[in-house]
C-alpha cells in the first residue's frame, strides 16, 4: 500500500508532526547540512526495517545514527581518544565517526547490521538540530534516495525518489554542503578515512594523522560502498576536455561556454560540492550522456571525484 507522503514545513507545527510520526515508528525525511536523510527512530527495529524497505537497500548496509550533541553520542557509543578530539573539533558538522557501540545504548541491531561498531554524527543543519532536540532521541538516517541513486539535496529530489514509500519530508530548502559526511573509522589507534565527504581530509589532518587512500587506490572500506553508487540513469564520462555528439557538459571552472551547467565558474570546490547532486539530478532529467570536466583532487575535490567515479562506474 503506497503511503500519502506529506510535505512538512520546518516550523513548530511541521516539526511537531514530524516528531509524532517518528515516535509512532514512521519514516520522515529531513534536511541536514550535507544531504537529506531518511529518518526513523534508531531504537525501533521495525521502523528501521522500513528504511531498508523504502530505499530498496541491501539489508546489511549499516546506517548512520544522528544525535543532538556529543553527550547523546556518548550514551550510545564509546567516544574517546582521537574520536573525542575530532568530535570536539568538528561536531556539529559533516563528520561521521565509526566507534564502539555500547551494548546498553538501546540502538536496534538492524541499524548497525549486527556490527559492534556504530557510525554516529551530530549534524549542523538548523532543521536537523531542531528535529533532534524535539525528538529527544537517536535518529537513524541514510541518505533519502532509492538505493544506488543520486543523493538528494532538495526536498523535491526526495519526493521524486521516495513518494508513496515514506510518511513525510520536512522541507528545509537546499542543503548547504551538498555532499555526504566524511566517515572516519579507527583501526586500533590509527584514524582511517572510510569515505571522503563534506569535511576535507586536510582539515581533519590538522587534528589527527589520517591514513588517506590515494585517488588510484581508493579502497572501499565502508560496507556497502558499492562501486556503482550515486548513479544517474545517464552514462557519465569523467575528465572530459572536449564534448562528443549528444553529450551535455557538467563543467567546472572558468571559460567553458559549452557547459550546460557549471559546478563552479570560479573553480571553487566548496561551491562545486554544494551544487554537485542537484546538477546531476538536473542533467539526468535531460536524458543525454553526461561529460564531466576534470576536477582537482584536493580539499573537497577528493569527495567530489569519489562520488563521480562511482556515478560513472559500469553497471
Ligand atoms: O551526510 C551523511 O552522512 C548522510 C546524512 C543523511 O547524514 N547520510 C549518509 O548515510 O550518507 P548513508 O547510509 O547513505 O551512508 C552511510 C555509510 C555507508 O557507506 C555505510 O556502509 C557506512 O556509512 N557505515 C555505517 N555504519 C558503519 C560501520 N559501523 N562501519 C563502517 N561503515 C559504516
Ligand atoms: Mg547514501
Amino acid at each position: 500500500m503506497p503511503k500519502q507522503t506529506r510535505l512538512l514545513r520546518p516550523d513548530r507545527t511541521g516539526l511537531t508532526d514530524a516528531v509524532d510520526m517518528l515516535r509512532g515508528g514512521g519514516l520522515v525525511a529531513f534536511p541536514t547540512e550535507t544531504v537529506y536523510g531518511l529518518g526513523a527512530d534508531a531504537r525501533n527495529a521495525k521502523a528501521v526495517a522500513g528504511i531498508y524497505a523504502a530505499k530498496g537497500r541491501p539489508q546489511f548496509n549499516p546506517l548512520i545514527v544522528h544525535v543532538a550533541d556529543l553527550a547523546s553520542a556518548c550514551d550510545i557509543a564509546v567516544v574517546k581518544g582521537q574520536a573525542l578530539e575530532l568530535a570536539k573539533a568538528f561536531w556539529p558538522g559533516p563528520l561521521t565517526l565509526v566507534v564502539a557501540l555500547r551494548s546498553n545504548g538501546g540502538i536496534a541491531d538492524l541499524v548497525t547490521a549486527g556490527l559492534h561498531t556504530v557510525a554516529i554524527r551530530v549534524p549542523a543543519g538548523k532543521v536537523a538540530q531542531d528535529l533532534l532536540s524535539r525528538f529527544d532521541g537517536p535518529i537513524a538516517a541514510p541518505s533519502a534516495n532509492p538505493s544506488g541513486r543520486i543523493s538528494p539535496t532538495h526536498a523535491d529530489h526526495v519526493m521524486a525518489g521516495l513518494e508513496g514509500q515514506i510518511d513525510a519530508i520536512v522541507d528545509g530548502g537546499p542543503c548547504s554542503v551538498g555532499l555526504e559526511s566524511t566517515i572516519i573509522g579507527f583501526d586500533g589507534r590509527a584514524a582511517q578515512l572510510l569515505r571522503p565527504g563534506g569535511l576535507s581530509a586536510e582539515n581533519i589532518e590538522k587534528h589527527v594523522k589520517l591514513a588517506v587512500p590515494t585517488p588510484d587506490t581508493v579502497t572501499i572500506t565502508a560496507p556497502g560502498q558499492l562501486a556503482s553508487h550515486y548513479a544517474p540513469r545517464a552514462a557519465l564520462r569523467l575528465n572530459a576536455t572536449a564534448l562528443y555528439a549528444e553529450e551535455v557538459l557538467l563543467g567546472f571552472g572558468p571559460n567553458l561556454p559549452d557547459a550546460t551547467v557549471n559546478l563552479s565558474t570560479k573553480g571553487d570546490l566548496v561551491e562545486a560540492a554544494a551544487n554537485l547532486f542537484g546538477y546531476l539530478h538536473r542533467m539526468d532529467d535531460m536524458g543525454c550522456p553526461i561529460a564531466v570536466s576534470p576536477i582537482p583532487n584536493h580539499g573537497l575535490g577528493q569527495a567530489i571525484n569519489d562520488r563521480l567515479r562511482r556515478a560513472a562506474a559500469p553497471r
